[in-house]
């Protein structure tokens, strides 16, 4: 297997590696690599749930889903990523729209995943891009005044909040009850590097102990930083692609350089858990 890294800033193709067979050999290189680079890609992978399940079983256990697709029915634990409404035409407005906007999954978690997977099924002839921004070199690029300014400070992430500002649809109460906000520190450490990162995105509704203007404006300002060019990889799909990277140090976005109400694009998807002993470390532990 050779690595090939796109860098800087992060993202490497993994080649002589066929995800759908058994890869146990292997592993231990694609690990090495998944921590260097935060992610990787497989291209001309042809990949059942199946094999999408098993591989990503390899980096931790896999997550259940509450989001629902565009015919109302839960996402199962593979599932799809689509542009498409209900009866299975393209939409400029998709039942799952958020992932237009800068987040980490399951962020409003108290355990955020690890690891997402997306293997890409239909794509659109150009464009329909995903964006990753690295929060890790973000965080070192910041002036040692703003380091020390958000140094210990927690930030409230919310589904709701996200649902309110981003889809329009606010949450019923119900929804709210299941989905309650949750509070993580704004820089975390990287359990496999060490190294620290900022922890933002659109779930982020304000910052603890922090008028809300004051806060939603630190985190608006550290957002416009960690995503401006140098910090960010931009992977642009072809049929067969498969693509995971690490919801730890990285946010990510899908952009709207296609037209949706015209091309098809559709994603096969699978999240790897957190573990709950990574969200409490803190930058001097
Ligand atoms: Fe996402």
């Amino acid at each position: 297997m050779e690595v090939i890294a796109c860098g800087p800033p992060l993202g490497a193709e993994l080649r002589g590696i066929d995800a759908s067979t058994d890869v146990s050999q292997q592993m231990p290189d694609v690990l090495d690599a998944f921590t260097r680079h935060h992610l990787l890609f497989i291209r001309g992978q042809q990949m059942t749930d199946q094999h999408i399940y098993e591989f990503a079983s390899r980096f931790g256990h896999i997550e259940s889903h509450k989001n629902r697709d565009a015919t109302g029915n839960v996402f199962s634990v593979v599932h799809g990523i689509t542009n498409l409404d209900a009866e299975g035409k393209p939409s400029r407005k998709p039942a799952v729209y958020e992932n237009y906007f800068w987040h980490s999954d399951k962020a409003h978690e108290a355990v955020p995943s690890l690891l997402t997977m997306l293997c890409a099924v239909e794509v659109p002839p150009e464009g329909g891009d995903t964006e990753f921004a690295d929060l890790t070199r973000a965080y070192a690029a910041l002036d040692a005044g703003t380091k020390a300014k958000i140094d210990g400070l927690r930030v409230e992430h919310s589904w709701g909040y996200m649902r309110e500002t981003i889809t329009g649809r606010p949450p019923t109460e119900e929804e709210r009850l299941k989905s309650p906000p949750v509070i993580h520190p704004l820089i975390r450490v990287h359990p496999d590097t060490g190294e620290k990162s900022l922890y933002i995105g659109m779930y982020c509704s304000r910052i603890l102990d922090m008028p809300l203007d004051e806060g939603q404006a630190l985190l608006k300002t550290l957002t416009d930083h960690a995503t401006q060019p140098q910090f960010i990889h931009t992977h642009k799909w072809r049929q067969g692609d498969l693509v995971f990277w690490d919801n730890r140090c990285l946010i990510h976005r899908a952009i709207q350089n296609f037209d949706l109400g015209a091309h098809r694009r559709v994603l096969r998807r699978v999240v790897v858990k957190g573990k709950p002993e990574w969200i409490g470390r803190s930058p001097s532990s």
